[in-house]
């Protein structure tokens, strides 16, 4: 049971997911164009049509499956998918001179969507077209100064078009809206992390008890809930965790005292010598990711045979992955960071995903319910490549050291000031620029440290983020007393875009 959000290619689908997925309703988002098969395929309760950069009247915009129109399903049309709606049962859409992009005042009639919601409502627009004349019978509900069908819904109220973006945090109540409709369509809430764990470990233990399943390990909040997912499944595994000598300090140890405890059988490789060797020489960014990716795989490689047969390889992909990889998002500017690609075709393995269907936010819930202790669950992302996509240039064991250290005087800094779980990562870039500075008497130079700190849902965009002064002025003080290679601290206050979040 599930509801189904047709992706138009909305900058905002996944944010429809998520929201709905917040509200306890399980959500899934297919290709707008997906035959009417598929969307059965997922027990609909509910349709979400999603909006989209196109325009309903040009006959070449993408359109669903005819025959959703006939079927008996709650639907929801946002923007372009409203558009779809009204065409669909007899109403008319017309271009609007000019898009309202941006804020605008809702005025809404009562029934039960917007029962006690202030008048007016603050909404979010971003549109070129309007609905000239609704379907025969149906209501028009809301409206502002420049768009006069804001909201329409069928007589029966179980169809519902919103002109504005329920989805984005500028809609005033858009959560509770969504809940409206959640509740007209009779949608179960049982998305809760208790009933994800559960149908989670039942997954695995289906598919893979009885075999073996090789993981790899990195310390992130994905592969240690997995490794705790073939824990409780019973299942015959084995989580390598390579250490590249690229980790944060004491990362290591620390994943080894989260992980052994809980059950995971956790096979440690020390191969920091031989990724600093391949990494000698190298300055530049790509070049560096690529000794770093094939080292690893070698690495791993050895120790995976080395270990005997397995028939499963576990990854941590996530559902943005999957959302990405497919296509349907339409937009192509996220990395994927699969660190073992490649591996699965070679060694005839075959894959073992259970978080495909799951956000960042989701895994570190069910993480909860799972056991896994905070440090390793509400920990900041982690790039595979680690301390080497944050020193600019060469990776030296000097620099290591550098860039090491003052990321703990940072991130040691966040926790003790209570700000650690309020920033989704923040990290400390070594460059390789030395600039001019005091010390006693004389004049020294000294590197130049970049602290970055950012906000962010899924890490695709982010802000930076906003920390206190005096906050800022304590970790400066701290890096440049511990680390004395370092001689100036600067701090980051680019967004993502234009900038990505690490430095590279
Ligand atoms: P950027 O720098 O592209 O990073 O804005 C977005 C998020 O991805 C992380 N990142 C990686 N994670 N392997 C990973 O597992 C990688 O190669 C990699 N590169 C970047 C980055 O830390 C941020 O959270």
């Amino acid at each position: 049971m599930s509801v189904v959000i047709l992706d138009f290619g909305s900058q905002y689908t996944q944010l429809i997911a998520r929201r709905l997925r917040e509200l306890q309703a399980f959500s899934v988002v297919v290709p707008g164009t997906a035959p009417w098969e598929e969307i059965r395929g997922y027990q609909p309760r509910a349709v979400v049509l999603s909006g989209s950069p196109a325009s309903a009247i040009d006959p070449d915009s993408p359109r669903p499956d005819r025959r959703l129109f006939d079927a008996d399903v709650p639907m929801l049309g946002i923007c372009y998918g409203m558009h779809l709606l009204a065409r669909a049962y007899g109403g008319t859409v017309a271009p609007r001179r000019g898009h309202e992009y941006g804020r605008a005042q809702l005025i809404h009639q009562s029934g039960f969507l917007f029962d006690r919601l202030p008048q007016p409502l603050d909404v979010w627009m971003s549109h070129g077209d309007v609905v000239a004349s609704i379907p025969p019978g149906w209501a028009m509900l809301a409206s502002t100064a420049d768009c006069p069908v804001a909201a329409l819904s069928s007589s029966d109220g179980r169809k519902v078009g919103l002109q504005f973006h329920p989805e984005v945090a500028h809609t005033q109540d858009g959560a509770k809206l969504l809940e409206r409709f959640l509740d007209l369509a009779g949608v179960d809430r049982t998305w809760i992390p208790e009933t994800i764990a559960e149908q989670l470990v039942s997954e695995v233990r289906s598919r893979a008890r009885g075999s073996r399943v090789l993981l790899a390990a990195s310390g992130g909040v994905d592969s240690s809930v997995l490794a705790l997912l073939l824990v409780r499944a019973g299942v015959d595994h084995e989580a390598v965790f390579v250490d590249h000598g690229l980790l944060r300090q004491g990362e290591r140890q620390e994943v080894e005292a989260a992980l052994r405890p809980l059950g995971v059988s956790l096979q440690v490789v020390d191969a920091a010598d031989r990724f600093h060797a391949a990494l000698r020489g190298i300055h530049d960014p790509e070049e560096k990711r690529r000794a770093i990716g094939a080292t690893f795989i070698q690495v791993f490689r050895e120790r995976a045979v080395a270990l005997g047969q397995f028939r499963f390889l576990a990854q941590g992909t996530l559902y943005p992955d999957v959302i990405e990889s497919a296509g349907v998002a339409g937009s192509a500017n996220i990395k994927s960071h699969h660190n073992v690609g490649g591996l699965p075709a070679e060694l005839g393995f075959e894959l073992l995903e259970p978080l495909r269907l799951l956000f960042k936010d989701e895994v570190r819930k069910v993480g909860r319910i799972l056991g896994l202790p905070d440090n390793i669950r509400l920990r900041h992302p982690f790039p595979g490549p680690g301390l080497a996509v944050r020193i600019i240039g060469e990776v030296t064991p000097e620099a290591l050291d550098i860039a090491r250290c003052a990321d703990h005087e940072f991130i040691q800094a966040l926790r003790e000031e209570g700000l650690y779980n309020d920033v989704w990562q923040a990290l400390a870039v070594l460059t390789p620029v030395k600039s001019v500075g005091v010390a006693g008497d004389g004049r020294r130079y000294g590197y130049v440290v970049a602290l970055r700190a950012v906000t962010s849902v899924d890490g695709m965009t982010a802000d930076w983020a906003r920390l206190p002064h005096d906050v800022l002025d304590r970790v400066v003080a701290r890096i440049t007393r511990r680390v004395p290679e370092v001689g100036r601290v600067v701090y980051d206050i680019t967004s993502k875009p234009p900038a990505t979040i690490e430095w590279e």
